[in-house]
């Protein structure tokens, strides 16, 4: 990131097009909506010369479209969204929201640190999930860098503070999230955060994907599904892994060769995909490379649209959009029903704070958290 040229952001409604011609990929400020207290939420739009967008709201730090070509050439979006702040507010779905503190279920919503218990909120029954009531995708981020690279790649960074004891975590953190889109059209989304008591930090992006597009919504069941994953957390009934680390091979979890989604989704002899009402468990990538791993990599044959999601985490959460109940209007008014959309949210293992044998969650006053993640968006050949 040599020669990052920073904006000063002045005008909400200002088009920031740094030299024009020569730069492959552009970021646009705008204004998405308006809270009911007055508080501005604000919008950028990135895009590159190929017909890829992604639009990044400050409510959440959420990515809410993403638009690519299909084999086509036709362009449409390819996440699951809301039109309104009001909306991504009333619904508990976290379409493309930034997750933290820690995203997924802490068991009995407590944890202990150090010989010290820490209750956070029960929102998911008696467990902690994503964050709690106010997470990272309730609150207003702040945008604190507009950038483009010599590289043709343009970017957002936004950020926020949560004040020691929010929810329950211990720690002030200082939380960042960069979307970046370069002009190969992949996002990268960089997850960053600081602590100034020893902490847990396990942050996400919620995208739900559809490859079929917005406009012409079919169900994900069509979607093939490769994930590098011998091994998968099996879940008791409130969705908190046992604590087991369970070899796919065999079992309606093995992804490790492209599979149709919907080829095993309605199991009903296997107690897991019961548990989870179809898929909704964390998969332990094999080895690779720690710095930048294949986690999936997902196909919808009609459009030819592909996603491969790298990770620098240990594991990905795959949900096939279970909770989907056509009770939540999306972005158009279109009813997301389930199985409408899927998530692949790559992170340490659920409950890792309770489960000692996990990778850990815990961030210590002077280190970094970071999750880098990217989003390589194409079609097949
Ligand atoms: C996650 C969880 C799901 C569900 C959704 C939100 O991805 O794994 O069980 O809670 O978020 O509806």
């Amino acid at each position: 990131m040599s020669s990052i040229r920073t904006i000063a952001l002045t005008s909400a409604a200002a088009i920031i097009t740094l030299s024009g011609a020569a730069l492959a990929a552009d970021a646009e400020r705008e204004v998405f909506g308006t809270l009911e207290d007055g508080t501005e939420i604000e919008a950028v739009l990135l895009s590159n010369d190929d017909g890829v967008t992604a639009r990044v709201i400050t409510l959440g730090a959420t990515l809410q479209s993403l638009q690519t070509p299909d084999k086509r050439g036709t362009v449409d979006d390819i996440v699951l969204g809301h039109d309104t702040p009001a909306e991504y507010l009333a619904t508990p779905q976290y379409l493309g929201a930034t997750i933290g503190r820690f995203a997924n279920r802490i068991g009995d919503a407590t944890f202990s640190l150090d010989g010290t218990e820490y209750t956070l909120e029960a929102n998911d029954g008696d467990n902690h999930l994503h964050g709690g009531v106010t997470g990272f995708d309730k609150l207003v981020w702040t945008i604190t860098d507009v950038s483009e690279d010599d590289d043709g790649a343009a970017s957002v960074t936004m950020s926020l503070t949560s004040p020691d004891g929010a929810g329950g975590y211990p720690g002030t953190v200082e939380a960042s999230v960069t979307y970046m889109l370069d002009d190969d059209g992949t996002l990268t989304i960089d997850h960053r955060a600081t602590t100034d008591k020893t902490t847990i930090i396990n942050m996400t992006n919620h995208s739900y994907f559809n490859l079929s597009g917005h406009k012409d919504m079919r169900p994900i069941v069509s979607h093939d599904l490769m994930i590098p994953a011998s091994a998968y957390t099996p879940v008791d009934s409130g969705l908190i892994p046992t604590g087991e680390i369970r070899d796919v091979a065999g079992t309606p979890f093995d992804f490790r060769e492209p599979m149709r989604i919907g080829a095993r989704l309605r199991n009903g002899n296997d107690e897991q995909i019961m548990l989870g009402l179809g898929y909704d468990h964390n998969f332990v990538l094999d080895e690779g490379d720690e710095d930048m791993r294949l986690a999936a990599r997902l196909t919808a044959a009609v459009t030819g649209r592909m996603i491969e999601i790298y990770t620098d985490q240990p594991a990905v959460q795959f949900y096939s959009g279970n909770f989907l109940d056509g009770t939540t209007p999306g972005k158009g008014g279109i009813l997301y029903r389930q199985g409408d959309g899927l998530c692949l949210e790559p992170q340490v293992y659920p409950d890792a704070p309770n489960k000692p044998d996990f990778p850990s969650a815990r961030l210590e006053p002077g280190e970094e958290y970071v999750h880098v993640m990217k989003i390589k968006t194409g079609v097949t050949k």
